[in-house]
């Protein structure tokens, strides 16, 4: 049976790697080298997989692997699109760090316009969507559920700070289309180090994803690899402060989505960070810990027949591909042909060097010339032709020697 191996002895059954995975441990015990690991095992058996990248370090995977590049502010790579109707109200909310009345004010601002045939493409179709809700208050308070202007007025603040955030860029069309990350073998990196600073934003992204890919897959039986595996690097933020709805749901997808071939990697620092109910659905665990060597970890996944292995201790083997942050030169092939324009050159930085020194040579001399007309007109008392020239040529040039100064 095809498998892959995290090291000696420890190997994931292909048909078998739709149940979900965990890896833990410490920072510095070897987590992304072992994802790594296994991200590139999976490419090379034909499986697409999709992984953010947080620290710049996995992006070396394209040292090995067929990597495609996204970035939702469309820098590092290949931008990304997703309509604000698309994303839909409670991962919007969890985005712009609402309060539960706050988030119901949007979900109502989403089913008015939903119902009205409004776009609601945008950020500026949700703003805009947002004034005719409160102009239409009493009414869509009637139908709807009651509108505070208070709650209002803290979303349009909310989309606001997400629009400085360069937020705006993400909203839009073309929607990104999912299938796009189950090409065989493909590696889809989403370069999440700038997403960082917005760790909300981030897991709202990332579980928009997963709900994507859960509502276009089919249903499929038993396959004998998976359709995608699909790695959330810094899982607890996933769960940090979830609503109780929002995080049901995405114990039901996570569940559900197994027998749509998706297999899906948690990847945190401790076990505790992912809820009881998705911890149940995990079949292979790598627990990389402190009283272990940097790189050696706890495994234990299932067998061809599908029961739990016993738990090796064993040392994860290194991707092919030589770790460590790619070079500007490296970067520069994943990024949109805009962003990875050199920067223009200033005016003139073309010119060989004997045309500045010709410059310099012409200037000297007309500062020879003009220091000899002074001599010539205060020796011959002509001072008010010296005056009048002086003046002429301080209203002709000022403007170029204040530039100059500056
Ligand atoms: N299996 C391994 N074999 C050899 N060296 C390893 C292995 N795993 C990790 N290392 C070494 O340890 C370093 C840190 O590993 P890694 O970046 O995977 O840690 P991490 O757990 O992801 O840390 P963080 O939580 O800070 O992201 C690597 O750069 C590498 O030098
Ligand atoms: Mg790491």
């Amino acid at each position: 049976m095809t498998a892959i191996t995290l090291g000696r002895g420890a190997s994931i059954p292909l048909r078998y790697a739709n149940r979900h995975g965990l890896i833990t441990g410490a920072t510095g015990t070897g987590k992304t080298v072992s994802l790594m690991r296994l991200a590139e095992q999976f490419s090379r058996q034909g499986v697409p997989v999709f992984l953010a990248d947080v620290k710049g370090d996995i992006a070396a995977l394209s040292r090995s692997c067929p990597v495609e590049i996204l970035d939702l502010f469309g820098q590092a790579g290949r931008p990304l699109n997703a309509s604000v109707r698309g994303f839909g109200a409670d991962l919007l909310a969890r985005a712009l760090e609402l309060t539960d009345a706050q988030a119901g004010t949007l979900e109502i601002a989403f089913a008015f316009v939903r119902d009205r045939g409004l776009p609601l493409s945008t950020l500026a179709d949700l703003r805009a969507a947002l004034v005719r809700t409160l102009a239409e208050r009493e009414s869509v308070s009637i139908a709807y559920g009651q509108v505070s202007a208070a709650s209002v007025g803290v979303i349009q603040r909310a989309l606001m700070r997400l629009e400085s955030q360069d937020g705006a860029r993400f909203f839009g069309s073309p929607a990104f289309d999912v299938a796009q990350l189950l090409e065989p073998e493909r590696v889809s990196i989403l370069a999440a180090d700038k997403l960082m600073t917005a760790p909300r934003v981030y897991s709202a992204f990332l579980l928009w994803l997963l709900s994507e890919l859960y509502e276009r897959l089919p249903e499929v039986g038993d396959l004998d690899k998976p359709r995608l595996v699909f790695f959330f690097d810094e899982s607890h933020l996933l769960f940090q402060d979830c609503p109780l709805p929002l995080l049901r749901r995405i114990e039901q997808t996570v569940r559900l989505i197994r027998s749509k071939g998706v297999g899906v990697w948690f990847v945190s620092q401790s076990a505790n960070d992912v809820p009881p109910l998705v911890r149940e659905q995990l079949a292979t665990r790598v627990e990389h810990d402190r009283s272990l060597p940097v790189g050696v970890a706890r495994f234990q996944s299932i067998d061809a027949n599908g029961r739990p292995t016993r738990v090796l201790t064993v040392k994860a083997d290194l991707p092919a591909c030589a770790l460590g942050a790619l070079s500007e030169t490296e970067r520069r092939q994943f990024m949109p042909p805009q962003a990875a324009q050199t920067p223009s050159r200033p005016i003139g930085a073309d010119l060989p060097p004997w045309f500045e020194i010709a410059l310099y040579a012409i200037c000297a001399a007309l500062i020879v010339a003009f220091l000899a007309f002074l001599v010539w007109a205060i020796e011959t008392g002509r001072l008010g032709v010296c005056a009048a020239f002086c003046v002429g040529a301080w209203f002709a040039l000022r403007g170029r020697i204040r530039a100059a100064l500056r």
